[in-house]
């Protein structure tokens, strides 16, 4: 059994990355999700206290995950919380290009490696940035997200569906994906 640390950004969590989190519980046991800044993406939607709580209330079945959020670079949290490898999911080839050049970066400054898991095929077209743009318009984000983050999102744009009565499980991707 092997602690991970999952960075991203996380703004907000969605389907696609409650996939890699349950596919790492399997594969190495105990995983960190580090909800850290993107400096690619300078204006969060959600400030990292909030994405940590919604990440937190939506993996509460998952015993053996904990939600930090990590100031700084993501090589440092892994030696902060004695991780042993970082985990990313990958969804496209533009996934695979842009996380190679991550991978290769953060281990030669620092001997970290990084483990890549597929996406479930019908996730794969699932990213927060579509997310924050159906939610700002009113769209239904709720077969997309958690049912925690499509209620904070309907919080923050009124006029937004809210999230059907269920509790955050470990259910399969909704069938139309
Ligand atoms: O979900 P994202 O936005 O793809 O996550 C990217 C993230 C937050 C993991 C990445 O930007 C990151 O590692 N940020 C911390 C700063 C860092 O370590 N930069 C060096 C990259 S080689």
């Amino acid at each position: 059994m092997a602690t991970v640390l999952y960075p991203g950004s996380f703004d907000p969590l969605h389907l696609g990355h409650i996939d890699v989190i349950e596919q790492s519980v399997a594969l190495f046991g105990k995983v960190i999700v580090g909800v850290m800044h993107n400096p690619t993406k300078p204006s969060g939607m959600f400030s990292l206290a909030q994405r940590k709580d919604m990440i937190r209330a939506s993996i509460s079945y998952l015993p053996s995950v904990k939600v930090m959020a990590f100031e700084g670079l993501a090589v440092d949290a892994v030696k902060q919380v004695k991780a042993a490898f970082i985990v990313k999911g990958l969804r496209t080839g533009g996934d695979f290009e842009v996380e190679q050049q991550m991978a290769h970066t953060n281990h030669a400054v620092s001997g970290v490696r990084t483990v890549y898991l597929p996406c479930k095929p019908a996730l794969v077209s699932i990213s927060s940035r579509f997310i924050r743009e159906i939610a700002q318009y009113g769209g239904d984000v709720t077969s997309l997200v958690p049912a925690p983050v499509a209620a904070e999102l309907a919080k923050l744009f009124p006029g937004t569906p809210l999230p059907a009565t269920r509790a955050a499980s470990p259910e399969p991707a909704p069938e139309h994906l």
